[in-house]
């Protein structure tokens, strides 16, 4: 079984490495793969990954119904600081047929209290939060395990 995932980060997720090294670290998006293949070993060659980050809500919706009508099996979404006030975001999540699983490098359960709130999280599979960039790979991994089950 091959599945096809969009991997898709939100505002300010492009400057990842140098963004506040202290709290999201100090890689980009460029070692996900790596981190894919280390914590799904062979199954990793079932998985194609489309990365995708926009620093606009406008091109993200754009970007999640696409992902839908091309029917891809799952999103790994990290919507960055939209996650914690885009209802238009939510909405989509809402009616897309695409299982998407929430993404946060930071553990944003021990931060300020506005980051304590998701407006996603209700339409998703469930949310990592707190494993940095592994983060991305555990998503990848609990989208593979959902999918084997729903097929
Ligand atoms: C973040 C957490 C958000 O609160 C913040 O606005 C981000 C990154 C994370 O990955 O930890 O931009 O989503």
């Amino acid at each position: 079984m091959m599945y096809r995932f969009l991997v898709l980060n939100g505002p300010n997720l492009g400057a990842l490495g140098i963004r506040q090294p202290e709290i999201y670290g100090p890689q980009g998006m460029d070692a996900v793969p790596e981190i894919v293949l280390d914590l799904l070993g062979p199954r990793s060659t079932q998985v194609y990954l489309d990365f995708f980050q926009s620093n606009h809500e406008g091109v993200l919706l754009d970007k999640l119904e696409q992902a839908h009508h091309e029917k891809q099996d799952g999103i790994v979404f990290n919507a960055g600081a939209y996650t914690h006030t885009s209802l238009a975001l939510a909405d989509c999540l809402a009616w897309i047929q695409v299982p998407c699983v929430e993404v946060h490098i930071s553990n944003v359960f021990s931060r300020e209290s506005l980051r304590q709130q998701s407006m996603l999280a209700r339409h998703t599979v469930g949310v990592i939060s707190g494993f940095g960039m592994l983060g991305y790979a555990l998503a990848v991994q609990a989208l593979v395990h959902h999918c084997d089950k729903i097929r």
